[in-house]
């Protein structure tokens, strides 16, 4: 009798498990992920192979002609100024898919990288390279590459690694640092990795060119124990941000001797993007309440002078009027920068509109007039660009919503379509005509292959928080890295007062958990709630009147969680 029941519960049991599953994953949407993970394997090894055999060690295959481009001198040189005369390469493109080889779980061909970088990569050679390029792809490809190789971090070499990777990165700062030597602190945006800056060299850089070092130096001084990095770095963006204006606005130019602007207009696109992203990951990554307070005010101020509903338009930082209406595809990575912070309602909103514009050209153009809706007359390019797969990722890892796998697709069957070719995976120079140009950047590996497998496997990050450079490499997020102080000289002691006691309370070490809404996976299935941005819960009161904190709602700036006061208000009071 009892063994009949028990049978029967078991069977009950098992029709919801899987009823639940039919409904939840369908055998169909299952397998579907799969095959399309392997798409995006497929996809990252085509382009890796054909670099391997018709470009290394230089730094760039030319798909078309199977060739190679020795680029590094080239990047962010739009006028080919000062290329040098000798120079074969740093492996550019095998530095920048180490990560992406991790993340794919293919040690073998990691550990060769790892091996024939550590015997042959010298960056002592006479070139002249853009400091935020090197920065990103080549500083931040070793320093991640060698976390995820390290025994004490990632693992991925089991015995005979000797920090080689960790070694050429120390070097690469070393030849770096001579860059910060300003009136300002601000650095030069260009250095000669032998000779150090040109006399004579350009005063102008931008906001993102100065303003998004801070993780790989950060990362490199807790790695090395010197922290001439990170304070060269911190001291640099502490007078960047001195330089907003009363909006909270920042420009886009700017002269590094004098500290003054040179273009006062500016967006979340070209020439200021990762300042804002690196504000928050630094953040989320150092767990210092300064990055935070720098991030806060200057995302609000972007939400209120730069968008115009789903859109974000450029503005003058010193009155907030709109300057030019035009979409440009690096803005696509601001939903990623919204999703950790738990703006998820907003991000999605934008991401929708950006996709609409790549569905309408079947990829994305560089250039698009808001106001006219139509395509810029001259930069019409994709160069293979990764933000729209990086937000796609984010909002997945979100949301759960299948509909972000379908657009995983739909990006995957389009560069297939229409910039794969033999040799490799090439450029656009035209969205219109989709003639193709002999280019295929480094970050199509570091970036727009590893977010696009990343949508369809995560497996990569099961068990470690990670946040990604600019550039994709991953970063983990390590408690020891938040308990390491700066050395700096700083006067102002009070910020690292309060962040000595609140890192002394934090009990998070994770990307997500640390600014996600808490309550984040419980607002998108409970359509009860009262929500307003997904970030923001509504007090359930609408004057604020409280008797527990469980009628309290969830600070839209903040994230955090309102408590109820002793004389019964909704706020962010401190515990009692
Ligand atoms: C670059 O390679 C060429 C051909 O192998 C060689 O002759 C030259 O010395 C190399 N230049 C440098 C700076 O390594
Ligand atoms: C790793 O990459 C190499 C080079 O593309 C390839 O030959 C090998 O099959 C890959 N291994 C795995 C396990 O994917
Ligand atoms: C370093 O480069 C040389 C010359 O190309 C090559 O013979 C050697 O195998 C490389 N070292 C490693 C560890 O791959
Ligand atoms: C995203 O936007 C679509 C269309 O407006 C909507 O149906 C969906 O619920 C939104 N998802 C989130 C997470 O906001
Ligand atoms: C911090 O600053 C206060 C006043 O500005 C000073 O009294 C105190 O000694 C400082 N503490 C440290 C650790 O430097
Ligand atoms: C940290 O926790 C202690 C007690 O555990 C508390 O007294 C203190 O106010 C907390 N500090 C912050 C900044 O939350
Ligand atoms: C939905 O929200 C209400 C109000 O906070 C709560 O009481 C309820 O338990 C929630 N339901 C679920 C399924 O989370």
């Amino acid at each position: 009798m009892e063994r009949k029941q028990q049978l029967s519960r078991v069977l009950t049991n098992l029709f919801f498990a899987l009823f639940s599953y039919l409904l939840i994953a369908s055998p169909t949407c299952a397998r579907d992920r799969i095959e399309l993970r392997e798409e995006a394997r497929q996809m990252f090894y085509h382009a890796y192979d054909n670099y391997m055999q018709y470009a290394f060690p230089h730094d760039e295959l030319k798909p078309l002609s199977r060739t190679y481009t020795d680029s590094l001198a080239e990047l962010g040189n739009l006028n080919h100024e000062h290329l040098p005369e000798f120079y074969n390469g740093t492996a550019l493109t095998l530095v920048e898919s180490l990560s992406s080889l991790a993340v794919l779980g293919n040690e073998t061909e990691f550990v060769k990288g790892v091996a024939w970088l550590g015997d042959n990569l010298s960056f002592d050679i006479d070139v002249r390279v853009n400091l935020f390029e090197c920065n990103i792809r080549l500083l931040g490809g070793l320093i991640s590459a060698h976390l995820l190789a390290s025994e004490s971090f990632g693992g991925l070499i089991q015995g005979g690694y000797k920090n080689q990777l960790l070694q050429l990165a120390d070097d690469l700062g070393q030849r770096l640092l001579p860059a910060f030597d300003t009136p300002t602190g601000i650095p030069y945006a260009w250095i000669n990795l032998k000779n150090g800056v040109m006399i004579d060299e350009t005063l102008e850089t931008s906001t993102s060119g100065c303003g998004s070092l801070i993780l790989e130096m950060g990362a490199l001084s807790r790695l090395t124990g010197n922290p001439h990095y990170e304070d060269a770095a911190l001291k640099a963006l502490r007078k960047l941000w001195s330089m907003r204006s009363s909006l909270d606005l920042m420009g886009t130019t700017l002269n590094v001797a004098t500290g003054k602007w040179i273009e006062h207009s500016s967006g979340i696109g070209a020439g200021v993007d990762s300042f804002y992203e690196y504000l928050l990951k630094a953040h989320i990554l150092f767990g210092r309440e300064e990055y935070w307070d720098m991030f806060q005010p200057a995302y609000v101020a972007v939400q209120q002078y730069f968008r115009h509903g789903p859109w974000y338009h450029e503005a003058d930082m010193r009155t907030g009027k709109a300057t030019y209406w035009q979409l440009t595809s690096l803005q696509a990575f601001w939903p990623a920068v919204q999703v950790l912070i738990g703006d998820v309602a907003a991000a999605n909103a934008t991401h929708r509109e950006f996709f609409s514009v790549w569905e309408k050209y079947g990829v994305m153009p560089e250039r698009y007039l808001l106001d006219r809706g139509t395509i810029h007359p001259t930069e019409r390019y994709y160069p293979l660009r990764p933000e729209l797969a990086e937000s796609t990722f984010y909002l997945y890892q979100a949301t759960k919503d299948p509909w972000y796998l379908d657009v995983g697709e739909k990006l995957l069957t389009s560069l297939n379509k229409l910039t794969r070719v033999d040799g490799g995976y090439a450029s656009v120079r035209d969205v219109t005509t989709m003639e193709l140009e002999d280019h295929q950047h480094s970050f199509f590996l570091s970036e727009t292959c590893k977010y696009l497998y990343l949508l369809f496997d995560d497996t990569f990050l099961s068990d470690t928080n990670y946040v990604f450079n600019t550039e994709g490499h991953p970063l983990p997020v390590l408690r020891s890295w938040q308990q390491w102080f700066s050395l700096e000289s700083s006067k102002d002691n009070t910020s690292t007062k309060r962040e000595a006691d609140s890192r002394r309370n934090a009990s998070w070490s994770s990307a997500m958990e640390s600014q996600m809404c808490p309550n984040l996976r419980s607002v998108f299935t409970n359509r009860s709630w009262k929500v307003e941005s997904v970030c923001h819960v509504l007090d359930e009161q609408d004057d604020h009147t409280c008797d527990s904190r469980a009628s309290c709602g969830v600070d839209a700036a903040t994230c955090r969680k309102r408590t109820c006061s002793s004389s019964g208000y909704c706020g962010l009071w401190e515990k009692a």
